[in-house]
């Protein structure tokens, strides 16, 4: 297939796009990947069954793990979903457009494709200009996951993205560097309760303060060991966000006690023969100048959770071009948006992690 390059990379803000290449191959049933301002999607009619299920194929995606819809406005969320409680009603006034995802009862009209079977259906409004035009000229809902094979990093630059994936795609629209960079936030109301099955750029600190309460899923640090226990959101199962090269990470709140853990890690594999790559946040770079690695990369300083969140899918991809034989990661404290970057790291460590208890002074 001829696939269509569009280039806005250097859009103005508030400019109308020529999209019509994309919505054509959207109408068509064909795949287009888009940017969002959290990270590229591959999207297809999510009205549309057939095209739907190219996704699947396209990705190597479980048939049991849903796709969430994109819609353009409240008017779109309402032909494709029930909003049932105040507190649904809540977060999507607060956080829409943005990078939150609702899960809410799906109506009829909603493939079985979309939601794998389930009643319910992910829902989410880009803020982003170009998936916004795009929606709103197709005129129907986009069904979305991140554009990368599964259990590889999510794509945050045209470049990054698989380029047997692009093939399988009619029209790729690059809107240049994603601004979040991070995955959205999935959340559904159980028992009246905000619940978040994947942290992302809206916190739970943040949706706390709006619905006055909000919990987080036990399963988000939790390695999931049967793959048919019962979870809320079926990607949680899944192998994700992984490198080829082993990934280990080393975290304590005291930035000194992470250090030496790092490093005690480090010198265990150097015994070992092994050739070690580390992840370290800007203010410990230097830290590690007596240590022998083969490399090192600056995963951004640690008071800055939006620059770290920005660069580590980035990061991630870049591991395995170094040989190394181990990866060692720093970790950042699990608050706000520290929740879904330790969320990320953890699971491309695949649960390799250690904490290292402060000592009691
Ligand atoms: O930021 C994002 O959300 C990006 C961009 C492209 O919008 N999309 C994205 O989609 O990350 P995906 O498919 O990679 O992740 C969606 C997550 C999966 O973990 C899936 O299991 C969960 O949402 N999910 C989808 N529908 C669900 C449902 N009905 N119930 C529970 N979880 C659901
Ligand atoms: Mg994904």
């Amino acid at each position: 297939m001829e696939t269509i390059y569009l280039d806005f990379r250097n859009h103005e803000n508030g400019e109308k796009k020529d999209l019509t290449k994309a919505v054509e191959a959207l109408q068509n049933g064909e795949l287009v990947i888009m940017p969002t301002e959290t990270v590229y999607g591959l999207g297809a009619d999510g009205l549309q069954s057939k095209a739907v299920r190219k996704i699947f194929e396209a990705k190597g995606r479980k048939q049991d793990n849903p796709l969430i819809l994109h819609v353009a406005d409240r008017n779109m969320i309402d032909q494709v979903a029930v909003v049932t409680s105040q507190m649904e009603e809540k977060l999507i006034q607060a956080f829409m457009p943005g990078p939150l995802t609702i899960i809410l009862q799906k109506k009829e009209c909603v493939p079985d494709e979309v939601t794998a079977g389930n009643d319910t259906v992910g829902i989410r409004m880009p803020s982003d200009e170009i998936a916004h035009q795009l929606i709103q000229e197709l005129g129907r809902p986009i069904a979305a996951p991140s554009a990368n094979l599964s259990g590889k990093p999510s794509g945050t630059l045209m470049e990054d993205i698989d380029q047997g994936l692009k093939q399988k795609v009619a029209v790729l629209i690059d809107g240049g560097q994603s601004r979040i960079g991070l995955e959205s936030t999935v959340v559904k109301v159980i028992d009246g309760i905000p619940t978040i099955l994947r942290p992302g750029r809206v916190t739970l600190e943040e949706i706390q303060k709006v619905c006055g309460k909000g919990e987080i899923d036990s399963h988000i640090f939790q390695q999931i060991q049967k793959q048919d226990e019962k979870v809320e959101s079926p990607g949680m199962k899944y192998r994700h966000y992984a490198p080829k090269t082993k990934c280990r990470m080393i975290y304590s709140q005291d930035p000194v006690w992470m250090v030496q853990g790092m490093k005690s890690e480090i010198q265990k594999a150097n015994q070992e023969g092994k050739k070690i790559l580390v992840l370290a946040l800007s203010e410990d770079l230097e830290k590690y100048r007596t240590e022998k690695i083969e490399d090192i990369l600056d995963m951004g300083k640690r008071e800055n959770l939006e620059e770290v969140s920005n660069r580590i899918f980035t990061l991630l991809r870049k591991v395995d071009h170094y040989g190394a034989d181990l990866v060692l990661i720093e970790g950042v404290r699990k608050e706000e948006l520290g929740l879904a970057i330790m969320n990320r790291l953890i699971r491309a460590c695949e649960y390799d992690y250690r904490e290292i208890e402060k000592r009691e002074e």
